[in-house]
């Protein structure tokens, strides 16, 4: 099998969650990494011997001895990263936000196209199984057409440690920018790609946290069908509370979410060793975790997903999802339909990085391209943009998902 060497731009926590399920895939070898920070570039040597390390991205790329590049630092970086590597004839994916603004989504588009190059756009938890089998189901018709989808969060995303640029809205800051693309890829996957317009209103309910920590919102695709997306960040009531299979991995008990919003308020909090924490090298290190077994359903941080039909319901269930129709109430249980490796992401890496591997060596389309990503930036920014304005914004920048994407997904034979 050839593989593709890869390479991470930023070696923060984002990284650091995403590198686990790149050991898992044989497709690819991770052979380099870039940060400023000499204490990050310390950790991934540490954790990957062998490997090389560069302080920019520039050097990295120009380096010559990777064949694609993760792009995982902060959200004002993302462009100029993705088309640093893009110059120097690299394949790229891009963390969500793809970008901070449309210009910049361009940029990136107009880039691939020029060196020839593919952009993944899109690693976000519409690509777990779940939504993906979801998708396929209602495509397959049997419950008649799409009618509405619906999509509530609550979490702790807010008061989680913050870097400073996670709290500027001017760099892509706060949970519309970094949580709105979980959400907003899930509907725009359910309901065909094509959102007509965006009604919605943010929250900014925390002096100490100076973005919205909530989001609200009506999306109405081309064809009628109604979407509505939440997401409450500031983490007095998470939802896994609601599942009990997975209310003991929160990454913070009640107490610790009382303390932590306590220490804001007082300004004693210390941010930057509590994110230290949760990157390579600290006391939670993500590439540390050890992962087993057939992952079932959580809620993450996307929440559980509700999909009307014609004639049935789908949502969410601890080992897929369940679906309501003439036939009664059946639950598909979908573990098996991961990858065989337990995948540390819920199943989002693997899958981006399969579809990646699959149009960079086999020629096949790459479906979560840039112009997929440029048209949720739509969706996230037209959500701010709405919340501010007060009026419902009309898009234009809109792109279905292909019907074939999926096309071989193994489904239980009773829905296939
Ligand atoms: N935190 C998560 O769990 C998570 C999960 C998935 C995706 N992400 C995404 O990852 C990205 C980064 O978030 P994070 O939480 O990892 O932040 P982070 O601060 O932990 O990591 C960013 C890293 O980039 C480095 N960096 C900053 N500017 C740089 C530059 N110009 N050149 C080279 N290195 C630079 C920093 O030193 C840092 O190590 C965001 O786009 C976010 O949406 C984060």
């Amino acid at each position: 099998m050839r593989q593709l060497r890869i390479g991470m731009a930023g070696l923060g926590q984002g990284a650091a969650s995403t590198m686990p399920a790149i050991d898992v895939m044989p497709e690819y070898a991770l052979v380099a990494g870039a940060d400023m920070n000499p204490a990050m570039r310390a950790g991934f040597l540490a954790t990957y011997p062998g490997t090389k390390t560069y302080e920019t991205v520039a050097e990295m790329c120009a380096a010559g001895d990777v064949d694609a590049v993760w792009v995982a630092t902060p959200n004002r970086f993302h462009c100029e990263h993705a088309i640093e590597a893009m110059r120097h004839g690299k394949h790229v994916v891009v963390e969500k936000p793809m970008a901070v603004d449309m210009d910049e989504a361009d940029r990136m588009v107009e880039t691939a196209e020029k060196y020839g190059v593919r952009l993944a756009c899109g690693h976000t938890r519409s690509l777990s199984i779940w939504n993906r089998a979801m998708r396929r189901i209602a495509l397959g018709g049997a419950l008649g057409a799409v009618t509405a989808i619906h999509i509530w969060a609550y979490t702790d995303w807010l008061i989680r440690p913050r870097t400073a640029d996670e709290l500027d809205p001017e760099q892509g800051g706060g949970i519309v920018f970094r949580q709105g693309p979980h959400q907003i890829d899930t509907v725009r996957l359910l309901g065909g790609g094509l959102v007509r317009s965006v009604r919605a209103q943010t929250g900014r309910w925390l002096e100490a946290r100076p973005v919205p920590g909530y989001y609200t919102a009506f999306l109405e695709f081309e064809d009628g069908t109604p979407a509505t997306i939440m997401h409450n960040g500031y983490g007095y009531f998470v939802m896994s509370e609601l599942y009990p299979w997975v209310a003991a991995e929160e990454r913070f008990t009640d107490a610790d979410r009382a303390r932590m919003r306590r220490d804001l308020l007082s300004g004693t909090r210390d941010e930057d060793s509590e994110k230290a924490d949760w990157r390579i090298g600290g006391r939670r290190d993500p590439t540390k975790k050890k992962h087993t077994g057939r992952p079932g359903w959580k809620p993450f941080d996307l929440g559980p997903v509700e999909v009307s039909c014609e004639r049935g319901v789908m949502r969410s269930a601890e080992n897929g999802i369940v679906v309501y129709s003439d036939r009664g109430r059946e639950e598909l249980d979908l573990r098996d339909l991961q990858r065989p490796e337990a995948d540390p992401s819920g199943g989002l890496t693997l899958a981006i990085l399969g579809e990646l591997y699959d149009s960079v060596i086999h020629g096949r389309p790459l479906f979560h391209d840039g112009a997929w990503g440029r048209a949720t930036l739509e969706v996230v920014l037209a959500l701010i943009d709405s919340a501010r304005e007060r009026r419902e914004i009309l898009l234009s920048r809109q792109v279905a998902m292909p019907e074939d994407y999926d096309q071989l997904l193994p489904l239980p034979a009773a829905w296939a």
